[in-house]
């Protein structure tokens, strides 16, 4: 960056950090220009303020993939309906009993159940699920992410005893989200199911895409902009990664930097919220899960989903799922959390 430059960009920084809001044309300057500068002065910024809330700990969280079975056709999404290339297959009540009795015995203490919109699990069923997760494991938290249901379905599986629901709103512009989904997805009905979460008493994620096809910086601002509305208490954003059997296959996956960057802003956002360094950060880069705690995440999601189906919970190709990303890996994942001075939150 050259010095007048650095100038009026680093005043907006400064400004984020401040204010923890930018208008919308600030937040376009600084996504359309970003930069590696940028992302280190954003990244130093953020890691001081995840700092000051979490220290220098991680929180696990174990994620679970029960089935990859969807009746949805999201168009960036390997587990599109239509994908025939996936060979489909769903977790029993046990198989998922077993896998989370696992991770709570090397010391998780939230489980992600995730899945695609599989109409055979039904709202009753993962219910039941959940309730007897937490009837076994009282202190420990169970998060769904099993994507639109009816708002009846999210009370039983609130009553039931599940704490926490992540569903990204992908894109806050209903035209992408029209641009990045099947006919027959509502971008109203999205968001709703997000505020009836919330109103449920879900502590609730959300997120989106980085460098999904047709997203320009005008977009990205505006799901910064929804953010700042809805204030969740979780929010997920990795790059989009090219998944093969989908229309996006030949796109190029989203920029490690700019995904970067953005958990960067939200940090200076959300001081307090969770922010995962997604696995699709892990995917893209070698270094990209430390990458993203150096940017202001603070969670890390372990994959507990048992051998057998984490080749086939394929969202996009290549998916990182083994070593430091996965359950048996844990004490890999603690020697590199070591190195850059953090440690997992015990
Ligand atoms: N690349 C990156 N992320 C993806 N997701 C789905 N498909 C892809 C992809 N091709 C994300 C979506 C979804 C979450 C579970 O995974 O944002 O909400």
């Amino acid at each position: 960056m050259g010095e007048p430059e650095c100038h009026s960009i680093c005043a907006l920084i400064e400004k984020l950090a401040r204010e923890r809001v930018l208008a919308k044309e600030e937040y376009v300057r600084l996504i359309s220009e970003c930069s590696e500068d940028m992302v280190h002065k954003v990244s130093a910024k953020a890691k001081k303020v995840a700092e000051a809330s979490f220290g220098n700990k991680i929180l696990l969280r174990g994620l679970l993939e029960i089935s990859n079975h969807c009746r949805n056709g999201c168009r960036y999404c390997g587990l599109r309906c239509s994908n025939a290339g996936v060979e489909r297959y769903r977790m029993s009540r046990e198989q998922i009993l077993e896998r989370c009795r696992y991770a709570y015995r090397i010391g998780l203490r939230t489980f992600v159940l995730q899945g695609g919109e599989d109409a055979v699990q039904t709202d009753s069923w993962i219910a039941s699920v959940v309730k007897t997760l937490k009837d076994e494991m009282p202190d420990a938290a169970v998060t769904l992410s099993v994507g639109e249901r009816s708002a009846e379905g999210y009370r039983m599986m609130r009553e039931a005893g599940a704490d926490r629901y992540l569903l990204r709103h992908e894109a806050a512009d209903a035209a992408l989200y029209g641009r990045i989904h099947p006919v027959g997805m509502s971008h109203t009905h999205r968001i709703e199911c997000l505020y009836e979460l919330k109103r449920l008493g879900f502590q609730t994620g959300t997120g989106f895409m980085v460098g999904v096809p047709f997203q320009t910086a005008e977009n990205i601002a505006d799901d910064l902009l929804f953010i700042h509305r809805f204030q969740p208490d979780m929010i997920g954003v990795g790059p989009f990664i090219a998944a093969r059997g989908t229309p996006f296959e030949n796109e190029s996956n989203g920029s490690l930097e700019l995904t970067l960057l953005l958990i960067g802003i939200l940090r200076l956002m959300f001081p307090k919220a969770h922010i995962p360094s997604t696995t699709a950060l892990a995917t893209l880069s070698p270094e990209g899960r430390l990458r993203g705690i150096l940017a202001g995440a603070n969670v890390v999601m372990p994959n507990i989903s048992p051998v057998e189906v984490r080749g086939k919970y394929s969202i996009y190709d290549g998916k990182a799922a083994f070593g430091a990303e996965c359950g048996e890996g844990i004490s890999v994942l603690k020697k590199q959390l070591a190195s850059i001075g953090y440690s997992v939150d015990e």
